[in-house]
């Protein structure tokens, strides 16, 4: 298994000062930079584009993991692979909701711009609606919140998700595979969820609310 990394999400920062904030995670010892895209549809809000992701690849080496909150996402793709996004990932809810087949093809889509991928799935859907794509992902993205929203309560039964998600991929020799865990992680529920055997832990409110962030990644990452 690959070594647990630290994403923050930038939806904590101030908007207003966002280069500063990426600027300032990265110094803290962020792995990686979690962008969360929202489109007032998929999930009420809107945040940001790839217009967003190209002005942040300027100011940071560190990988870019940009979380598609949106419909249609086929339509975006080429955008954030333009930006220059590192690892992309698109909803099995909203993909499904077009046809069977539209999260294979999206997942081929970014695969086709020399783009990683990944599928994510909700805290309600099941890990085994996803089981046919894995031999595809690089990730798989376990929602522990219902998207739209920073700053909300972990939902434990995400867990069984993450373990559900990693037996699968052990039995079918993906042991590389990435599980990345997204919404209400803390200093306090870390540890929980690396033992289940996620690798990427998604941090928003909990990195960008800390005194002192070094700290709060750190703990997050199981160093301290
Ligand atoms: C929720 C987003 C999350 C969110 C996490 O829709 O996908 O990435 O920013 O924020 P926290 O860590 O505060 O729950
Ligand atoms: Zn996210």
């Amino acid at each position: 298994m690959t070594k647990v990394k630290v994403a923050p999400s930038i939806l904590s920062a101030d908007f207003s000062a966002m280069g500063e904030a990426v600027k300032k995670v990265e110094a803290a010892g962020a792995d990686w930079i979690h962008c969360d895209v929202m489109d007032g549809s998929f999930v009420a809000p809107i945040t940001f584009g790839g217009q967003m992701v190209k002005n942040i690849r300027k100011l940071t080496k560190l990988p870019l993991d940009v979380h598609l909150m949106i419909e249609h996402p086929q339509t975006q793709i080429k955008f954030f692979a333009d930006a220059g996004a590192d690892i992309i990932t698109v909803h099995y809810e909203a993909c499904k909701k077009i046809s069977d087949g539209y999260l294979r093809e999206t997942l081929q889509l970014i695969k086709s711009y020399g783009v990683k991928c990944g599928a994510v799935i909700n805290p309600d859907t099941p890990a085994e609606c996803i089981y046919d794509v894995i031999d595809l992902c690089d990730m798989v993205l376990i929602m522990s919140v219902f998207p739209g929203y920073g700053g909300q309560k972990f939902i434990p039964s995400a867990l069984e998700n993450v373990k559900k998600v990693r037996e699968y991929a052990a039995k079918n020799g993906k042991n590389e595979l990435e599980i990345e865990i997204d919404g209400g992680v803390t200093t306090g529920n870390a540890e929980l969820i690396r033992q289940a055997g996620a690798t990427v832990l998604v941090a928003g409110s909990a990195v960008f609310g800390a005194d002192d962030m070094r700290a709060a990644i750190g703990y997050i990452r199981g160093e301290i």
